[in-house]
């Protein structure tokens, strides 16, 4: 094994690991203060954010309010959303709709300027703000990577690699990260992790493939508290193809009634739900994964609803299905659904706080339980505008009175150079996705956590992507092994139904295993 020391320290009151929605915001959020914004990628890229198609939901048209956009979002979670949360997100979303107004987001609007509104399922009012159709997450992180690089206030580490967080004296005063120039320690007054989500821990995603849960997997480390590992949201409609990640067919398309058949063309939603293809999601997710289970393939069929204004209404899937040697305005889409969003996460309180002193989580990263165990369409991009901005207040008012940590670290620094094996993440996302997918049951979760068991075991020691999937898997496998029931995504063959016994938050609490202390 290597031992060597950190080639670079470098100090700021405050770090954000993430450069995508959540984190840009809480980077812009916290100037005056000097902050440091640590992105795997080129700063605009490699974000969930930037391939969200669907838009943000809030409560702006006539006839709504943000107490009946709440009364859906609490509708949808199967009874563990915290509703002073919901409450939060649904009236702090105009709002955050607006400053993104006034940097220069440019949302569909109608002839009469007002900004319009689609729909999507299980919203019962018109109320999701999208940009260019279906381009709503691009041009969010546009407009933020924008006023970042032209501010020139936020300190943009690109290429980097957030490998642990560094605790002194139980409080997290650093991020150490390894990038081309070698291993660097960013240490900070605060640090907030902002990594997005997991989606490439399954085989089959709409997420990048850089979602791999390097926040969850660091916080873990540290002995964060972590809750509702288990509820993973699949997607009903990515394009059922070979492309990595799967392109996602925006609900919205189901929003402007495109339906979804089989393969003799039977519109099989309308015995299943009496919203049909409007149900929630995990709901329409399931009975298009059983349909395929049987061998029968699934079609979207927008031809009706949208038929020749697919370039114009929705341009990002008519390039991805015609990239796909597929048309949309004249044939039906096979569809298969994918790993698309985690609920489960660290456990942060209203100020995005999490349960260790000096760490900050927002975004998919955080389980803030708004969610409670199913998400409902376009809150994801609410929750990470509203909590990073909650997180950005928060760490203004905590960094004056928190000393920066000079330690420097004790001895030197037994590290391996981080180390991929994408023989065994190929094998993980294969073992997620047959076995802790869709369906699940007491065989086959405990099969999984088995064979992670036994890959992780050779891992342990190599910081990486690799490492971090092992972390990730066995977490939302044990946590999907413990709820003995069926609640919103997490669907149990063995206990299909809801059981009143399980109205409560799994929470994930490791014995604090804090490997890179600083004196
Ligand atoms: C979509 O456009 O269908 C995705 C929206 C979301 O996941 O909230």
């Amino acid at each position: 094994m290597k031992i060597r020391r950190f080639d670079e320290v470098v100090d700021s009151d405050v770090v954000v690991v993430g450069g995508g929605i959540a984190g840009m915001t809480v980077a812009l959020g916290v100037a005056p203060y000097s902050v440091n914004l640590i992105s795997k990628l080129q700063l605009g890229y490699g974000s969930s954010s930037r391939l969200a198609q669907g838009g943000v939901a809030v409560a702006l048209g006539k006839g709504d309010s943000p107490d009946l956009h709440a009364q859906d979002t609490l509708a949808v979670g199967g009874g563990l959303c915290d509703p002073s949360v919901v409450d939060i997100i649904t009236r702090e979303g105009p709002r955050q709709i607006h400053k993104l107004v006034d940097l220069g987001a440019r949302f569909d609007s109608e002839s009469t300027g007002e900004i319009q509104l689609g729909r999507e399922a299980a919203h019962s009012r018109r109320r999701i703000v999208h940009a260019n159709g279906d381009s709503t997450g691009a041009e969010i992180v546009s407009v933020l990577t924008d006023t970042i690089q032209k501010r020139g206030s936020v300190g943009v580490m690109e290429d980097c690699f957030a490998v642990d967080l560094a605790v002194a004296n139980g409080r997290v005063v650093g991020v150490i990260a390894f990038a081309g120039r070698g291993w660097i320690l960013y240490r900070a007054r605060a640090i907030v992790l902002a990594t997005g989500g997991i989606g490439s821990v399954f085989a089959f995603t709409t997420n990048p493939l850089e979602a791999t849960g390097d926040g969850l997997a660091m916080a873990a480390r540290v002995g964060a508290q972590l809750s509702d590992l288990e509820f993973v949201q699949f997607h009903p409609t990515a394009l059922a193809c070979t492309q990595s990640p799967m392109p996602l067919l925006t609900e919205a398309l189901r929003g402007e009634g495109a339906v979804l058949i089989d393969e003799s063309g039977h519109r099989f939603m309308l015995e299943e739900h009496s919203l049909a293809e409007l149900a929630p999601r995990d709901i329409v997710s399931r009975v298009i994964w059983r349909q395929l289970q049987e061998g029968s393939r699934v079609f979207l069929d927008g031809t009706d609803a949208v038929g020749p204004r697919f370039p114009d209404r929705f341009p990002t899937v008519f390039r991805l299905c015609s990239e796909n040697g597929l048309d949309p305005r004249t044939e039906p889409i096979p569809v298969s659904p994918a790993a698309h969003y985690h609920i489960g996460g660290v456990v942060t309180d209203v100020r995005g706080r999490s349960s260790v002193p000096g760490l900050w989580a927002c975004g998919e990263t955080a389980a803030t339980r708004v969610h409670g165990a199913n998400r409902l369409a376009s809150n994801s991009l609410l929750e990470a505008l509203v909590f990073g901005s909650r997180v950005a207040e928060d760490v203004l008012h905590q960094v004056q009175s928190v000393e920066l940590s000079r330690d420097e670290p004790h001895g030197e620094i037994d590290f391996q150079n981080p180390a991929e094996n994408e023989e065994v993440k190929e094998k993980v996302r294969a073992l997620m996705w047959d076995k802790v997918g869709l369906i699940r049951d007491e065989t086959s979760l405990s099969d999984a956590l088995r064979e992670l068991n036994d890959l992780k075991k050779s891992f342990e020691s190599f910081p990486g992507e690799t490492r971090n999937i092992l972390t990730v898997a066995d977490l939302v496998t044990s946590a999907a092994l413990a709820r003995k029931e069926s609640r919103g995504v997490h669907f149990r063959s063995d206990y299909p139904d809801s059981d009143r016994g399980w109205d409560k938050h799994l929470y994930h609490e490791p014995t604090p295993w804090v490997e890179h202390a600083l004196a």
